[in-house]
């Protein structure tokens, strides 16, 4: 065992992912059963988020995991982000009914250029960042070009939950168990243009799309359901999904911290490097491969078709839109 517990800030710890996200946290699901864990978690300086982060912590000791040895309180970033080795910023206002994830921009842009000034200042040497608050890529970009001395490999945003959703929709239509598809891959935006690739992926080890031979389904329902999914649970819950975002950024970050298995790869935003035709600088889901030491590349050579190529250019064109919103905030 590691004795050195893992710090991780959660900011919003207070809202619904936050409150899905730190017992699993905890309880030693992201980091393993041998990593111990400090969490520090941080809210708004407001009464209510405040004084709900302490009903949080009270039912964290009311668990007595074996393996969490503190937990910070705090609304002020720097002392939140000091010596962490992970900051997953969820804090940041969702999206209600109607409204597109990057509505959000104006109101959550800000909150990342605070943040990312006080992780460069105050987090441990080998801090890595995953943004979750809407619109995540955008956002992490903004984070990212706030925090100069953190090396950009270590910021990422998260379309797990997207992967997991494509997973699980192309399981359903084959009528075979989850564990049959590998790599249902998302490209481009965690937005409404976001690309479910059902060429790379697979079920039974065959292409997805020579298991299912339904072009319309595959490039009609399957991509619409994907890409507004996120919209269903809002008109269904009233709120949008917490659990399985949570359970999304469980996944992330381990994806992150174990190597991937041979011939696999998981979906996760990057800054792109120029790749598959996506501007360098920009912050998009690509298929990722981690080394389990704390590296990640970008599998290279995927063949996309026409039609996922299309979808990719636009998801990317909505991605350079955001660019110029907040390019005030890019420093
Ligand atoms: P929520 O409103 O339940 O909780 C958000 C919490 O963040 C609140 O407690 C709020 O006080 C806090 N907060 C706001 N600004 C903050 C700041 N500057 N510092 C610290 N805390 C702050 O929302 P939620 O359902 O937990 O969702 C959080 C964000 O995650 C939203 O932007 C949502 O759209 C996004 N989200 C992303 C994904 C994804 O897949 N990337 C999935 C689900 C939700
Ligand atoms: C999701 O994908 O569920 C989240 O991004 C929340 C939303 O606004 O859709």
């Amino acid at each position: 065992m590691n004795p050195a517990p893992v710090r991780v800030a959660v900011t919003g710890a207070a809202g619904q992912i936050g409150y899905a996200l730190v017992f699993r946290i905890a309880s030693g699901q992201m980091f393993g059963p041998d990593r111990p864990v400090a969490l520090h978690l941080i809210e708004v300086p407001a009464e209510k988020p405040m004084q709900a982060l302490k009903g949080v912590a009270m039912e964290l000791e009311d668990c007595a995991f074996p393996l969490l040895r503190d937990v910070v309180l705090t609304s002020d970033t720097k002392a939140g982000f000091q010596d962490v080795n992970w900051a997953l910023l969820v804090g940041a206002k969702p999206r209600g009914p109607g409204m597109e994830r990057n509505d959000l921009i104006k109101e959550n842009g800000g909150i990342f250029t605070g943040q990312g000034r006080a992780i460069n200042d105050a987090a441990a040497e080998d801090v890595r960042v995953v943004v979750v608050g809407n619109p995540c890529n955008t956002n992490c970009m903004i984070a990212m070009n706030s925090a100069p001395e953190v090396p950009r490999e270590r910021f990422s945003a998260m379309t797990r939950l997207d992967q997991n959703r494509a997973q699980a929709q192309l399981a359903r239509k084959a009528g075979v168990p989850t564990t049959q598809v590998k790599n249902a891959l998302i490209w481009g935006n965690h937005s409404a243009t976001q690309v479910p690739d059902f060429h790379n992926a697979t079920i039974g080890g065959k292409p997805a799309d020579q298991v299912i031979r339904e072009r319309a389904w595959l490039e009609g329902e399957f991509f619409k359901v994907v890409q507004q999914r996120g919209a269903a649970i809002i008109t269904a819950r009233g709120v949008s999904s917490a659990a399985s975002a949570a359970n999304a950024l469980v996944e992330h970050v381990r994806d992150l911290c174990t190597p991937t298995p041979k011939g696999e790869w998981r979906s996760v935003c990057v800054r792109s490097d120029g790749s598959y035709g996506v501007p360098a600088g920009l912050v998009s889901s690509f298929p990722v491969r981690a080394d389990g030491k704390g590296g990640w590349e970008i599998v290279s050579g995927l063949a996309l078709d026409a039609f996922l190529q299309r979808k990719l250019a636009a998801s990317v064109a909505e991605l350079q839109q955001e660019q110029a919103l907040v390019a005030h905030l890019l420093g």
